[in-house]
């Protein structure tokens, strides 16, 4: 039986244009993933995110589910055009209202709110004035963060101000394959990275005035392995290791850019978007590090077909889920472990904000043995040292999975979207036991 530390909180993760639907209520603008998944082609049948798993009229029996999983977390994010539809000005109070009662209907069934202010469903306004490549898009986030601080700041448990800067930032603005569907030419790449960043040292600095709650941020983080033993392999590895694992968190953790971000400047003159200060604002000391994990990546010289800097190589002689991703439990022992090598005492301890696998079965046994892979990994890490506080699962039911739409289904909970019935998997059940038993509660 998996045993962990008095106090380690499982709970299960979601976002909000994944799950609420509602898109035009109350006072709601269109966000750029709203834009994007109206657009033909950009995502599988050309589903939306309009009605979801339609959480926003549902969110009490959710809350239900929740309660009954034993859970003693739940992290949600909080849909930033609910609260300023053309993200400026004051906020819409039934916005606000929304993640007010949802909050207080967490705690009142023993639940510890865990908020995301930004899980990439940027105000449509703001992206037609630039998105994160104008700097003033990081500054209307740290305002969007003081209304949601002011409101929720005395009962939210752990913030989390980004979530997965890294993927946003790579298939959103990269690659295009993501909202706001980019592909900036290479001088407009570090503008994005770095006003997502002082996002997040904006939002830490306002939500600091509202709450004594631990903040961090959630990276999407994969160890990588090399591919191949040639100088072309590992440059292109260490390139890739730099901009996943260490782009989005040196800044935040050491204060500096990580070496090999100058291969990132491509001509532009550092001075012209880095200014005086903002790196003292990012790196504000955070209470956590949000780890989310679902693979590690083989990595080898560019193939030159994509202008990609590298190659992404498929994983061999692991299981693969129905995304087709390897399951390789043991890389969140390497991750962690690694980061407690390059970060030391600057590594504040860890929350696992999303681990999951896409499995479509009701009978699961595959997302069982995925769960139960990474928690043995996951401690393993801790015995070798790193402080781990929490594991939220992804997700608690199947929901829109992005470019996917409702293709891949990754939840504990089963959705048909006919009919909005939620049935619970076999990992349900089994993921109860871990949330009751594994940890003693203080
Ligand atoms: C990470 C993202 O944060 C989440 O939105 C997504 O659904 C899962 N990965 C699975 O791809």
């Amino acid at each position: 039986m998996l045993e962990f530390p008095p106090g380690f909180r499982f709970g299960v993760s979601t976002a909000s244009y994944q799950i609420e639907g509602a898109v035009a209520e109350d006072g709601r603008g269109p966000s750029i993933w709203d834009t994007f998944a109206h657009t033909p082609g950009k995502v599988a049948r050309g589903e939306t995110g309009d009605v979801a798993c339609d959480h926003y009229h549902r969110w009490e029996s959710d809350l239900d589910l929740i309660a009954e999983l034993g859970a003693g977390a739940y992290r949600f994010s909080v849909a930033w055009p609910r609260i300023q539809p053309t993200g400026d000005g004051p906020a819409v109070s039934a916005g606000l209202d929304f993640y007010d009662r949802l909050v207080d209907g967490l705690l009142a069934r023993g639940i510890d709110p865990v908020a995301t202010l930004f899980h990439w469903d940027l105000p449509q306004a703001l992206q037609d004035q630039g998105g994160w490549s104008n700097r003033d898009t990081a500054m209307r986030f740290g305002e969007y963060a003081e209304l949601v601080g002011e409101r929720l700041g005395d009962r939210v448990k752990l913030w989390c101000t980004l979530n997965e800067p890294y993927i946003h930032f790579a298939l959103g603005h990269v690659q295009g394959i993501h909202a706001p569907g980019q592909t900036l030419p290479p001088e407009g790449y570090p503008f994005v990275v770095h006003h997502l960043l002082l996002a997040h040292g904006l939002a830490v600095s306002a939500l600091r005035r509202h709450s004594r709650a631990p903040i961090t941020l959630a990276n999407n983080y994969s160890p990588v392995w090399l591919a191949g033993d040639t100088d072309a392999d590992r440059g292109a590895a260490l390139f890739y290791d730099m901009v996943q694992n260490h782009l989005f968190t040196d800044p935040v953790l050491l204060g500096a850019y990580p070496a090999g971000f100058e291969a990132l400047l491509a001509g532009v003159d550092v001075d012209a978007v880095v200014m005086e200060g903002d790196l003292d604002v990012i790196s504000q000391p955070i209470e956590a590090l949000g780890v989310n994990y679902y693979n590690p990546s083989l990595i080898g010289a560019p193939s030159g077909e994509d202008g990609l800097p590298f190659a992404r190589l498929p994983i061999e002689g692991y299981p693969q889920s129905a995304f087709g991703w390897p399951v390789v439990p043991d890389g969140l022992r390497e991750l962690l472990v690694g980061f407690k090598e390059r970060y030391g005492e600057k590594l504040p301890p860890i929350w696992i904000t999303e681990s999951g696998t896409s499995w479509p079965d009701v009978d699961d046994q595959f997302r069982i043995d995925y769960i139960s892979g990474h928690l043995e990994a996951l401690q393993a890490a801790m015995r070798a040292g790193v402080e781990v506080h929490g594991y939220c699962t992804w997700s608690l039911m199947d929901n829109f999975e992005w470019a996917e739409g409702y293709g891949q289904r990754f939840g504990l909970v089963h959705v048909d979207f006919e009919t909005q019935v939620r049935t619970k998997r076999r990992s349900f059940d089994w993921y109860r036991q871990v949330c009751t038993s594994a940890a003693p509660r203080p």
